[in-house]
């Protein structure tokens, strides 16, 4: 069953097309980036325009790519996210969607994003090997969904039934990195490049003792989760500001040859990539302990991670040594799929076809839509909408 995936939550204009819910037969992103780089940030109104824009080109890109793969095959369906996401940038990729799926006389198949960011891992290549990752071996897993708007820990038990466990109770994982590199002048988006510098930087004095982003117990905004698997980035960004403001040359100071050179040309001083390194650390280091403590609650069968934040190297390698420590299986998309996709969509719409797909024809967008808490009495996301 071949899939026609769309994807425009946010700022990546993007169609794929995936073979009963794994193989990736064409993936075409067209990402808005640079057209946000001069704000430091995603502008709602600049990113729809854009998915108005590039949306034709994007789909008929895909659909060649798939004619190409596979020149005698069908799409037998269509898929979209409808939520979370910024509101006007969903609404180009529902409509589009709604257009195809008449044209094609299709059902449609509306996909919760951060769920499909869960599925990432699963998505292989024409031509991949042939792997030993069957869906009915990984749950019940753990799930974490780290990304620019969410950090979330999911119990998972299996395709389509899953309860928030944990979550941030203010900035995603990725809006800390992308706040904290605006603040040091290291543009947008912040993650990339905090990561490159603290990867280059090989440390001569002991990290910055940031915040560990642990809540209180008892706060409001822990909605009934327990902390221990709840995050709080709000501190430690504000950490960071007044540790910039007591030590200003972190800024500004150049060392010239001597300082790190972290991508070929590009250097900041080693002061500046300590503070880097030590606020990364301290990032991850909040992921990875409440991840440990998720996982040493019960048994899972796997650590399944999605989102851009899972593209970070040293996030990936103390995941690897946190599930290794706890005997399961950790499950990471390859790179290109870990950002915003249209593979991961059309990917999960396979699992989830027993939905009416005839109601998404009626659908609007959902702009805050969520995973149901524990706490909350949630459990199964079957249908999704
Ligand atoms: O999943 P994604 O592409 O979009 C959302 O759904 O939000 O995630 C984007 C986020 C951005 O905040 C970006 O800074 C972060 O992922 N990111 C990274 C890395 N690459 C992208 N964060 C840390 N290290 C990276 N290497
Ligand atoms: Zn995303």
């Amino acid at each position: 069953m071949n899939i026609f995936g769309i994807e425009t939550s946010c700022d990546e204009t993007a169609c794929a097309v995936v073979k009963d819910g794994r193989t990736v037969l064409s993936n075409v992103v067209y990402t808005q980036i640079p057209l946000h780089i001069p704000y430091g940030g995603v502008v709602p109104e600049i990113a729809s325009r854009a998915h108005v824009e590039k949306i034709p080109e994007v789909l008929s890109a895909a659909m060649s790519a798939f004619r190409a793969a596979e020149p005698s095959g069908a799409i037998d369906a269509v898929a979209v996210t409808y939520g979370p996401g910024l509101s006007p940038a969903l609404i180009v990729g529902l409509n589009a969607a709604k257009g195809l799926a008449a044209a094609l006389r299709v059902p449609l198949f509306a996909i919760n994003h951060i769920e499909a960011h869960l599925h990432t891992p699963f998505l292989r290549d024409a031509g991949d090997p042939p792997d030993d990752c069957a869906l009915e071996d990984c749950f019940p897993a753990l799930g974490l969904a780290v990304s620019g708007g969410h950090t979330n820990w999911f119990d998972l038990e299996d395709v389509g039934s899953y309860a928030t466990i944990g979550q941030t109770l203010d900035d995603a994982a990725g809006e800390a990195f992308d706040k904290a590199a605006k603040l040091l002048g290291l543009g947008y988006p912040g993650g990339p490049v905090l990561d490159k510098i603290a990867k280059a930087y090989v440390p001569d004095a002991p990290f910055v003792p940031f915040p560990k982003g642990r809540p209180r117990e008892g706060v409001a905004s822990l909605a009934g989760l327990p902390a221990e698997l709840c995050v709080s980035f709000s501190g430690l960004k504000t950490a960071l500001l007044r540790y910039v403001e007591a030590n200003p040359s972190v800024k500004y100071s150049d060392d010239g040859a001597d300082g790190v050179e972290y991508a070929p040309g590009r250097r900041v001083s080693r002061r500046m990539a300590h503070v880097v390194a030590s606020y990364q650390e301290a990032v991850v280091g909040a992921i990875v302990d409440r991840t440990r403590t998720a996982l040493s609650r019960r048994p899972y069968r796997s650590l399944i991670v999605g989102g851009g934040v899972s593209l970070n190297s040293r996030l990936r390698s103390v995941l690897k040594d946190a599930a290794d420590g706890a005997g399961v299986r950790l499950l990471l998309a390859k790179p290109k799929y870990c950002g915003d996709n249209a593979a991961m969509i059309a990917a999960l719409a396979y699992f989830k076809r027993d939905f009416e797909g005839g109601a998404a024809m009626s659908l609007d967008v959902s702009p805050s839509l969520e995973i149901p808490s524990a706490a909350q009495g949630g459990g199964d996301n079957g249908g999704n909408c």
